[in-house]
């Protein structure tokens, strides 16, 4: 039973599919599986009936270009991620009761199955467009092999249909400049037929059922961006694309077209649905009494909220989501993270430098969640909240609380009869009374950082109790209160354990070893009876441990070389300076010369004196490269350009006669310029 909703029978809870062509970062995991995995644990807890939908999104163009870039099949890509992504989440506890991928062939199947029934019924406008094609690979660009100038935001590198710099989506007949991904060429439009879905005909119906329906249990991001796209007025959008990685279009005439990405991708969660229950399946789509809940992100909003109940409304037989928590983005120490940037942290790669932490990260992802804007996870908060919050107050308290059992009472439960309750025990007690509706409450309006802070409250409270009351004095002098204190230190615990389960399901897992407790639901928390009397718990073990400044530095030592290496890799050459005339370019006297002395000029790192032979005697000329040359003495008998007639200029008390040449790399490197072959000092460059 659940406090807010006492209707629903039943929980259909999805996941957003993540797509398989990369590994999954924090981003994913405090956007919507954090959330979504709270929510499906708590709700199990709380005794309702749940199914936990999770997946891989195989198809799209993405997959289709990182496969040719590599030079295997889209299927190997997909193969690979699936398996590193499925691995991620099984490690990080998200408990989904199926978790498949949209190329199964029951997938397909259900997909096709779905097209050909709103087809057959003329749900589609049929129409015949102009599509972009690449004549050089004789192939119609989908979205994504295409890009151009964003028509909104004017970013040079946006998608076909989306924009990855202002996130808006558009027709790719509206990109600037477009260009071919596959050979770079300007792309022409073509002829090509394809199916829409009305989405124009839908927009009474969505407006009531949102903008009326909504407007008050749905999180003001969703609602906002259902209102503006609404707003504006929506437009009928393809659902089939030229392309040949994808569920096929099960009709006559449309070789060499597959779904849209889009189309088939939320059919996943029915399919998935399908695969877990067999013929039991449509209860937990088609019963109005059950609850269908999408956590995604708040790029798909417009997906989960428009289009696909578009599809079901289409379809006709199929319910509609309760709600759609969308969460922000969360950014990475202070940037946007991006897979192509490598600006993460890989789920893969924190389970390798962080074992056994699993529930610190996602302690540290639920409380600091995008929950209403875009959030920033550093590691240094990283450090802090499991250090100061973790470990000094959750961790410590349990094991003060278990430790001091040992040593008084031989590890077994200590009898505590009422009588030896002063007042404190019981406002203790009436307050640890209120926890389970209040975190239960917040879990259920989809406030997870508040629910994790409630029970972050908890600990508070037990750590507060444990040091008011001061067990380890009063066992010299009165035994009863001795019992009372950590009888109700030990319920404390057991009230913890069953309440962080949806949040940190290892650490309740270890808390119920160490208490001896057998899995209890969320409604028998709140209680001070949990712990039977006499019940010989396990041995402590520490809950959380201290995070040191040299893990984190580690980490934050990766990212600034990531920077770097993204610094190299946006190398572009610096724009080209105003044009000058033979004239004044003449004006400028080049010459090679020969290095006779080199040394480094005290007193200034950067500096090194030259004395060149230039053909008419020679000359000093100081120069700002001895970080790049540290051996001056091996310059000595080099040739080496400079201008001859650049104006003399003191540098720490040097007269320099002139400027000597030197390329500066991508990198800043600087590095002298010499001619390839000896020539005479003096000589002039031109
Ligand atoms: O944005 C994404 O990562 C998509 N692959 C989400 C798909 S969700 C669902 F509709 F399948
Ligand atoms: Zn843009």
């Amino acid at each position: 039973m659940t406090y807010t909703d006492q209707k629903s029978k039943r929980y259909t809870v999805t996941s957003a599919l993540p797509y398989a062509n990369g590994p999954v970062h924090i981003g994913h995991l405090a956007g919507v599986y954090v959330p979504a995995d709270i929510y499906a644990r708590y709700l199990r807890s709380a005794g309702e009936e749940v199914l936990f939908i999770g997946g891989s999104d195989e198809h799209g163009v993405p997959i289709t270009i990182k496969a040719r870039k590599e030079g295997v099949t889209p299927q190997d890509i997909v193969d690979r991620y699936h398996t590193i992504i499925r691995d991620s989440f099984k490690e990080f506890g998200i408990s989904f009761d199926i978790y498949s991928r949209t190329s199964s062939p029951l997938h397909h199947e259900t997909a096709s199955a779905f097209f050909k029934k709103l087809y057959d019924e003329g749900k589609f406008i049929e129409k015949v467009s102009l599509q972009y094609y690449d004549e050089e690979v004789h192939q119609f660009l989908a979205d994504r092999y295409i890009t151009g100038t964003c028509p909104h935001c004017g970013n040079e590198n946006a998608y076909g249909d989306q924009c990855e710099k202002c996130d808006k989506p558009y027709e790719v007949t509206d990109l600037i400049n477009p260009k071919s991904a596959l050979s770079g060429s300007k792309p022409v439009l073509k002829e090509s037929k394809h199916w829409f879905l009305p989405l124009d005909k839908n927009e009474e119906w969505l407006r009531q059922w949102i903008l009326e329906g909504h407007k008050d249990d749905w999180k003001s991001n969703v609602y906002g961006q259902c209102k503006s796209w609404i707003d504006a007025g929506l437009q009928p959008r393809a659902v089939t694309r030229d392309l040949d990685w994808g569920v096929r279009v099960p009709v006559e005439g449309a070789e060499g077209k597959v779904l849209y990405v889009w189309f088939d991708a939320p059919i996943g969660y029915i399919s998935f649905t399908r695969q877990a229950c067999g013929d039991d399946w449509e209860k937990w789509w088609k019963d109005h009494d059950t609850k269908l809940v999408h956590f995604i992100g708040k790029d798909n909003i417009v997906f989960h909220c428009i289009i696909f109940p578009a599809m079901l409304k289409a379809e006709g037989s199929y319910i509609m989501p309760a709600n759609v928590p969308a969460n922000e983005f969360l950014n990475l120490e202070g940037n946007k993270i991006s897979t192509s940037r490598n600006w993460a942290v890989w789920l893969h790669e924190y389970l390798r430098d962080f074992p056994g932490k699993q529930d610190v990260l996602r302690y540290t992802l639920c409380s600091n969640a995008p929950e209403t804007k875009d959030n920033d996870f550093t590691w240094k908060d990283f450090q802090l909240k499991n250090n100061s919050e973790l470990v000094a107050i959750l961790g410590n308290f349990v094991n003060r609380t278990l430790v001091l059992t040992h040593k008084f009472y031989g590890g077994s439960v200590p009898a505590a009869s009422l009588d030896s309750w002063t007042e404190t025990e019981r406002e203790a007690a009436a307050d640890i009374a209120t926890y389970p509706e209040r975190i239960g409450r917040s879990i259920e309006t989809y406030r997870f950082r508040e629910a994790l802070a409630e029970l972050m409250n908890l600990a508070r409270l037990g750590n507060k109790y444990l040091t008011d009351t001061e067990p380890w004095k009063l066992v010299k002098t009165d035994a009863a209160r001795t019992a009372a204190s950590l009888n109700l230190s030990l319920q404390i615990c057991a009230n913890l354990a069953i309440l962080c389960e949806p949040f940190m399901p290892f650490t309740a897992e270890k808390m119920r070893r160490m208490l001896c407790m057998q899995q209890q639901g969320w409604h028998t928390a709140g209680s001070t009876t949990l712990m039977a009397e006499g019940t010989q718990l396990g041995t402590p073990e520490l809950l959380f441990e201290k995070i040191e400044d040299a893990a984190i530095d580690a980490q934050m030592q990766r990212l600034e070389q990531i920077k770097q290496q993204n610094e190299l890799n946006n190398w572009q050459p610096a724009a080209v300076k105003p044009l000058v005339s033979f004239d004044d370019f003449g004006k400028v006297d080049i010459r090679v010369g020969t290095v006779l002395e080199c040394t480094k000029v005290p007193k200034a790192d950067k500096l090194l004196q030259f004395k060149i032979e230039d053909g008419m005697g020679t000359r000093t000329i100081v120069s700002g490269i001895a970080k790049f040359y540290p051996d001056p003495q091996a310059l000595v008998g080099r040739q080496v350009c400079f201008i001859a007639n650049f104006a003399p200029r003191k540098l720490k008390g040097v007269e320099s006669q002139g400027m000597i040449l030197s390329a500066e790399d991508r990198d800043g490197r600087l590095v002298l310029l010499s001619p390839s072959d000896v020539v005479t000092a003096g000589c002039s460059v031109g």
